[in-house]
């Protein structure tokens, strides 16, 4: 179980930029945190994996407090983020990309890459192949697999989407409810994309410096409230506001 009580961070300068954040993300299990540009999706990422410092809260993983632990120490609990933006090394391989992620390499450096091309065949096929080539799904897939050779406890996923076809939005959504399923870890997926935030998410929440929700069964088919929530009115929200999000 991955828990969060009362997260704030921000970046020194006014306001936090968020605020009281609590979560609860069980075994096996995607919640996805909905929010526009800015609202403060990856701060929270950020906070979470320690790369921002958090000015008050708590975070937990299998019962063991992380906060006070450094990034590094975080990783070594188990605690993986897959950051904004897929950062692949164009010019290495495939494998190779999976590689630099495990360091000076242990025993077991082989098996946490096969395991990845097990949950991902076609980074297998590819492996040789310069990952600059691939195509934006693989590559998306490969920014994830990076984070998989490091066997994750919970998973931290900053809007994979982007940049990705509808049709690759919805294979990546499923992809990932495979995953938190499969390996049976907590997954915290961040998205501006309400499209494949509820195509996955057993639970959602909407970010609006403090977390809307959750949201949860049919009212994740409530797209409508969801969508409301997330422009910032709530249901009784301007529609000017909903076409022109800032
Ligand atoms: N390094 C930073 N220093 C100061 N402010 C930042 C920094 N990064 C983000 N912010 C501010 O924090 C707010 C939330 O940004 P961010 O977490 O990137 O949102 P999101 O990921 O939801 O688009 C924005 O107002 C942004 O300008
Ligand atoms: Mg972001």
């Amino acid at each position: 179980m991955f828990e969060v009580h009362g997260l704030s961070a921000g970046y020194g300068t006014g306001a936090d930029v968020i605020s009281g954040v609590t979560i609860d993300v069980s075994p096996g299990e995607v919640t996805c945190i909905l929010g526009l540009n800015g609202a403060g999706k990856t701060t929270m990422l950020n906070a979470l994996s320690g790369l921002v410092a958090r000015s008050s809260g708590e975070i937990e993983l299998d019962g063991s407090r992380l906060d006070h632990l450094t990034p590094v120490e975080r990783v070594h609990q188990g605690l993986v983020h897959v950051p904004e933006g897929r950062h692949i090394f164009r010019r290495l391989s495939v494998e190779d990309n999976l590689r630099v992620c495990l360091g000076r390499g242990g025993r077991n450096e082989r098996d946490q890459i096969e395991r990845v091309y097990a949950h991902f065949p076609a980074l297998a096929e590819k492996r040789r192949r310069a990952a600059g080539g691939l195509s934006g799904g693989q590559q998306q897939m490969l920014a994830i697999g990076r984070g998989l050779v490091l066997s994750p406890k919970t998973l931290l996923l900053d809007e994979p989407s982007v940049g990705l076809s509808p049709m690759l939005v919805a294979e990546t959504a499923e992809k990932i409810a495979e995953l938190a399923e499969t390996l049976h870890i907590p997954v915290l997926l961040v998205e501006q994309n309400l499209d494949m935030a509820l195509k996955v998410a057993r639970r959602a929440y909407v970010l609006r410096r403090e977390l809307v929700g959750p949201f949860v069964d049919d009212e994740l088919a409530d797209r409508d409230r969801i969508q409301a929530m997330y422009f910032g009115g709530g249901p009784a929200s301007d529609p000017e506001r909903l076409a022109t999000p800032s």
